[in-house]
């Protein structure tokens, strides 16, 4: 039995998760996205995955920078959130002009105010479909300082916060 692309998506509307800015860059030029499809894979070693669709600019400089930063959100940040999803009608090449980005020599760009980041060269890419698996070896943990911690979260189709039970 095949389900259709709607039951999919009604169904993974009930997983909600943690929302992140993806990024990479390659040549001078940087790409991003928002992604929730992002998760721990190993502590030794180091390892995250995300999955990124292969038809979008962001998957093309992956693919050929071989970095990748993993930028966690904050519910500050639901309208970079949107500009990185391409929900605000803004052009891919205007989606850094907001926020405040860094990054190490060659790496991918780091958001300075994320949780957050993770910066990574890619291990591997497994495609499978139209995405790709972005295996990310891990090279440092980019942990600002401050101590609110309010992670954006997606669930339900819409965007939301967490909260703590005792
Ligand atoms: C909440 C949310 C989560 C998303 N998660 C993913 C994801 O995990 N992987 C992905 O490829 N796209 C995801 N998207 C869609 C991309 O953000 C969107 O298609 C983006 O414009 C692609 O940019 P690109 O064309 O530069 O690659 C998500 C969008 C939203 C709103």
């Amino acid at each position: 039995m095949t389900i259709s692309v709607d039951q999919f998506k009604q169904g993974m509307r009930k997983l909600g998760g943690a929302v992140n800015i993806v990024t990479s860059s390659h040549g001078g030029v940087r790409a991003g996205l928002t992604a929730t499809a992002v998760t721990s894979l190993s502590a030794d070693p180091p390892r995250l995955l995300a999955c990124v669709n292969r038809q979008g600019a962001t998957y093309d400089i992956i693919s050929r920078g071989r970095t990748l930063a993993v930028n966690v959100l904050g519910v500050q940040h639901k309208e970079l959130a949107m500009q990185f999803a391409g929900m605000n009608g803004m052009a891919e090449t205007e989606r850094f002009d907001d926020g405040q980005w860094t990054s190490s020599g060659e790496g991918a760009p780091i958001l300075s105010s994320a949780l957050v980041s993770f910066d990574c060269e890619v291990d591997s890419i497994m495609d499978v479909g139209s995405h790709g698996i972005v295996i990310g070896n891990i090279r440092s943990v980019i942990v600002p300082e401050g101590d609110s911690y309010s992670p954006l979260c997606y669930a339900d189709g819409t965007w939301a916060k967490l909260e703590i039970i005792e």
